[in-house]
Parts: structure tokens; sequence; C-alpha cells
């Protein structure tokens, strides 16, 4: 089937790749440097997750080996082999040219909100990200428990009123928090894990693709609009990715031969859609707070673009020896050496390059909210 040719040609547009060149350009010019935020806060799924299901009744959590292989402390929790989207954008990224350069410029990783952090570090953050974490309560839990959006937000809450007491009053409290930055990630298990399960009959005979869309966006709307009563004014919202071309979904749903499950993408089409029109409700209801999107489409299409600049085979299999049932890395299992020519770590997540390679699609939209 030529795969990798096909699939390059695939995501081969003259508009992304004017959207990668004008990113690189902007980026380079101003060598990824950003005001510095104080402070940041981390809701997500397992994108973003650094280590709050470690201590969860699932078969979703990876604090073993493999994982971590390419991170600092080893096997945190992070579904990758390195740092994840949220962790890149907060230390130091590796420009395409090799340039090293300072992005929000926090000297630590943001602590996971099971790890108790201590008063001094909630005032830099908290990450309340979950794998298997959906909108909706009930995404994922198949799997076993997680921290779905509803619950991450009531943990925050206990943040926010632990900082009130820190800091000797609501007002002061609020001052320091609408100066942080808030990025989610949310809605990718609502498909996986939820809408396309072969079990779930009930719910797509209730609600058909444009329906569970609307209910997603309406939910999330709600969650939304909680965060920025609890103080939120800097908020990213990352959509859907191409959940098609995961490994995990090319082997389970097949592709007729096409490079990704074009059946998935298009499902998952009508959230991203309904994302933007819900991030112009928020910027209209709330003038006091800004508001961005985070491609994560183009920005996972920036890499093939750099990997055929660098001349480098991307290779579209995961990198480490995964689990059929779960798709992620079997335990203690050695994975490939060439970590630096895959996409994907396990069936699902990307590597610790992938998400350096999307990261100037991204970093504009978050210097553009700061
Ligand atoms: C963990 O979850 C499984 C399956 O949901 C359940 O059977 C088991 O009792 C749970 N274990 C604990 C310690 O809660």
């Amino acid at each position: 089937m030529g795969s990798r040719r096909s699939f390059l040609r695939s995501w081969s547009s003259p508009l992304s790749l004017f959207v990668v060149v004008v990113a690189l350009a902007a980026s380079s010019a101003d060598g990824f440097k950003a005001p510095r935020v104080p402070c940041y806060f981390i809701f997500g799924d397992s994108l973003y997750d650094s280590g709050n299901n470690n201590n969860l009744n699932t078969s979703v959590k990876v604090n073993y080996s493999p994982y971590g292989i390419d991170f600092p402390a080893g096997p945190t929790g992070r579904f990758s082999n390195g740092r994840t989207a949220a962790d890149i954008i907060v230390t130091k990224m590796i420009h395409f040219f090799g340039y090293a350069g300072e992005t929000l410029g926090f000297k630590d990783f943001i602590p996971p909100f099971a790890s108790n952090p201590d008063d001094r570090q909630i005032l830099v953050g908290v990450n309340y990200a979950s794998g298997s974490a959906g909108i909706l309560v009930e995404s994922g839990k198949q799997g076993g428990d997680n921290v779905d959006l509803n619950k991450q937000l009531r943990n925050h809450k206990v943040t926010v009123s632990r900082i009130v007491k820190k800091l000797g009053s609501k007002k002061a409290a609020f001052e320091h928090l609408g100066q942080c930055l808030y990025i989610c990630n949310m809605g990718n298990n609502d498909y996986i894990n939820n809408y396309i399960l072969p079990q779930s009959t009930a719910i797509r005979s209730q609600y058909n693709p444009a329906q569970f869309a609307a209910l997603l966006i309406a939910r999330y709307s709600a969650q939304i609009n909680r965060m920025y009563e609890l103080g939120a004014r800097k908020v990213a919202l990352a959509g859907i990715s191409n959940i098609g071309c995961t490994p995990s979904l090319i082997a389970t749903v097949g592709t007729n031969g096409a490079p990704c499950v074009t059946s998935v993408n298009q499902l998952v089409a009508p959230f991203n859609i309904g994302l933007k029109s819900l991030i112009s409700q928020l910027k209209s209801a709330h003038p006091d707070a800004k508001f961005g999107y985070l491609d994560t489409i183009n920005a996972f299409k920036c890499f093939f673009f750099l990997s055929v600049f660098a001349a480098f085979k991307v290779k579209t299999t995961p990198c480490c020896q995964v689990s059929t049932v779960t798709g992620l890395c079997l335990p203690n299992t050695v994975p490939c050496s060439q970590r630096r020519s895959y996409l994907f770590w396990d069936a699902f997540h990307p590597t610790e390059l992938a998400n350096r390679l999307g990261a100037p699609i991204l970093f504009p939209v978050i210097q553009r909210i700061l």
C-alpha cells in the first residue's frame, strides 16, 4: 500500500505548509520567548496527565517502565517516553533548527494534584489531568476509575480555597489566579472510550454524531464557565486531534487502505467546529478574559512536515510493544531505540519528539492569551 508515502501525502496541503512555515518564522523571530506567567493550571486527559492516575484503581495508568525512559525522573505516570505537550510549553523546547529557548520559564514541572502539592507549589500551579477522563463523567470508566473534568474542577476548587487562605483574601487570590495560564485538553475519551466503543450502542442510538458533539460542547461550556468563576482569565482549549490516525484505531477499526480511519476523523470534526464557536461565545460573554484554540490537528501535521524537512523517516507504528487490550506499553519491555523517528510512543500517545515538533503551532496561541 506504500503506506508511508500515502500517509505523508494525505497530510500535505499547501495551506498546512503555509501554516507551518509562518509558525516557524513567527516563533524563531522571538525565540519562543513569552512573557512569564506566575502560574499554570492544567486540565485534561492522558495527553497531559503527569501522575494523577497512579493511585487509582484503573488499568489506564503508566507509572512503570518503559514509560518515562527519556524523562529526567523516569516513569512518573506520563503517557509518553518523555515530556507531554503540557510540559513542553513550560520548560525548554528544542527548536527545529536546534535552538533551545525558554518558553514560559518555569523551573519545575507542574505537580499533579494527586501528589498533594504544598502551599508554595499550588501558587505556581497544579496539574489535574487524568488518563481516560472525559467531559462526560461516564467516559473511560470502563477501564476503571479516573478524574473526569467535573471532578478536576472540584479538585481545583480545593486549590482555590487554599490560595484564598494563603493570600489572605478572595480578592488577592483572584488577582493572582487571573494572571495564570489555564490549559485544557478534553473530548478525546468521550469518543475513544465512550461513543465509539462497540458496547456503547445505547448512547449511539440516543445521539447521532452531530447531537453527541452538541451534548459534549454544552457540558464543556458549563465546565469552562465554572473554570472562569473560579478565577481563570487566560484559557487555552485544545481541539481533538486526528484520533483516527492512532495505531490503536487503525488496528482495531481498519482503514481500507487509507492512511487513517477516515470515518473516525469525520466523526470528531463537529466537536472541533463546536469548540471554536464555544470559544467565540466565551470571548463575548467574558470580555475580561482571553480564550484560545489549540489546533492539535495542525500540530500533528506539523510533525510530518518537519520530519520531511529533517529527512528522517517517520514511523507511525508504536515505538513500544503494546498490549492489544489497552494499547499501552507492556511493562518492562524494551522500546524502539530510534525514538526520534516515531510519532507514536504507544498505540494512542505521541512521543516527546512529536509533542515538541507540534509546539510551534500551539505556542503562539498561548503567547496571544498571556
Ligand atoms: C478495582 O476495580 C475492579 C473492577 O472495577 C473491582 O472489581 C475491584 O474490586 C476494585 N478494587 C478495589 C481495591 O477497589
